[in-house]
């Protein structure tokens, strides 16, 4: 692993089911690897860490999103905002009431929680959310968790979009490139097939291309200096940006601005892997068995939007963002069967807004053209986009 940070050890051992997939997947990550040509300089073929990242997660039938291990929630991987209370989605259509009447279409709906939230909360939803999912086995799980919801999924992006386009942790979960600082040049992590697995390969950035590009202006050249960089994301929100005729995207996600993201003493990048509600820094390991994710850069996906046209409504912590659409209004009104009920509630709540949880590190981006930008102006009270 090049990140010099520390991979926790004492991870729990895969199951014999777990490790049985685990080299079904490993298998078809060094056929990939083995189709690549090598670089007559190189001994051997590689392929670029986003291309492992997406096999890894996404591998039809193999990778971590596309076969049938459950990742979300606590019997899971790790718990998402949807997953930890209902007041997420409820609040989520509170502050979008003014354009939801043209739709929604949710990126990455995992396990459906946040749909079938909001349809409760907001019923006219009924029959105006749609979904676009790359995971066929999430896709399955969310058909059966919202039966009878009148959520309709589609295949492709379409060709033009209305209404609210809304991505919750999604952009974390495309695959992205590493890049290191090394003899005073940009290199691309790489990945190799090695006797015990697979072991990274470091090529340098010598072309002209957007990778090099993009990691000379954002990445201090300071020796040793590694981060990711997601052209993938980045790309994906160019297109709903240039599809988009009159409404918003927002994307919540982790994350920080440019300045943060690629502050000097952040040096080993944000790369982590999550297996079991535990945290290491070794995509190589339990690949196929665990998330892989990067936090996002707000301000490349900021730029990619307005780059196509787009306005930028807001940008805030999730902590800002949930209070000043009405949370605690929401949490408030909401009755509870027992006292035990209402402390989960709240304890819940706690979770989404403390600055030690998920309120400060989460953000929520919200940009968009056409009658929604002064429809939604309302949150441009709280926007914090001069930090981008
Ligand atoms: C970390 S999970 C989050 C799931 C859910 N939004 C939540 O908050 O609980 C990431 C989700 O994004 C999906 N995904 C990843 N890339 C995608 C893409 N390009 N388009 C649509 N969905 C995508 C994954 O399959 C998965 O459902």
């Amino acid at each position: 692993m090049p990140a010099p940070r520390p991979v926790v050890s004492g991870l729990p051992a895969p199951t014999p089911d777990e490790a049985a997939h685990g080299a079904r997947l490993c298998a078809h990550l060094r056929e990939c690897i083995a189709r690549e040509t090598p670089l007559a300089s190189e001994p051997e073929a590689t392929i670029g860490f986003a291309d492992f990242m997406h096999e890894a997660l996404y591998a039809p039938g193999l990778g971590y999103y596309a076969a049938g291990a459950t990742k979300l929630g606590a019997a899971g991987d790790f718990v998402t905002a949807p997953e930890l209370s209902p007041l997420f989605a409820a609040t989520l259509t509170d502050a979008f009431a003014p354009i939801m009447d043209e739709g929604v279409l949710e990126l990455g709906a995992g396990s459906g929680r946040l749909a079938r939230d909001a349809i409760a909360a907001a019923p006219s939803l009924d029959g105006r959310w749609r979904v676009l999912e790359v995971s066929a086995d999430l896709r399955e799980r969310q058909r059966g968790a919202l039966e009878g919801a009148g959520v309709v999924w589609l295949d492709a992006l379409p060709e033009r979009l209305r209404g609210l386009v809304l991505g919750n942790e999604v952009l974390d979960a495309i695959a992205c490139e590493i890049v290191r600082h090394h003899d005073g040049r940009y290199e691309q992590a790489r990945v190799a097939v090695a006797e015990a697995g697979f072991a990274w390969r470091w090529r340098p950035l010598t072309d002209d291309g957007p990778l090099l590009a993009a990691a000379q202006v954002r990445m201090p050249p300071i020796a040793g200096y590694q981060s990711e960089i997601n052209l993938r994301a980045e790309a994906l929100v160019a297109t709903l940006a240039e599809r988009l005729d009159d409404g918003a995207l927002c994307f919540i996600d982790y994350g920080f601005p440019r300045r943060e993201y690629y502050h000097p003493e952040r040096g080993a990048g944000t790369l982590a892997c999550h297996y079991r509600q535990r945290v290491h820094f070794d995509p190589l390991q339990r690949v196929g068995l665990q998330d892989i994710t990067a936090h996002v850069d707000f301000t490349a996906i900021a730029e990619a939007a307005v780059d196509a046209g787009l306005q930028v409504i807001c940008y805030a912590t999730q902590a800002q963002f949930l209070l000043h659409a009405g949370l605690l209004g929401r949490l408030e009104r909401q009755t509870f069967a027992s006292e035990r009920e209402r402390a989960l509630a709240i304890g819940a709540v706690q979770k989404l807004l403390s600055p030690a949880e998920m309120g400060e590190l989460f953000k929520v981006l919200v940009v968009g053209r056409g009658e929604a930008v002064a429809k939604l102006g309302a949150l441009s009270a709280f926007d914090q986009s001069y930090r981008l």
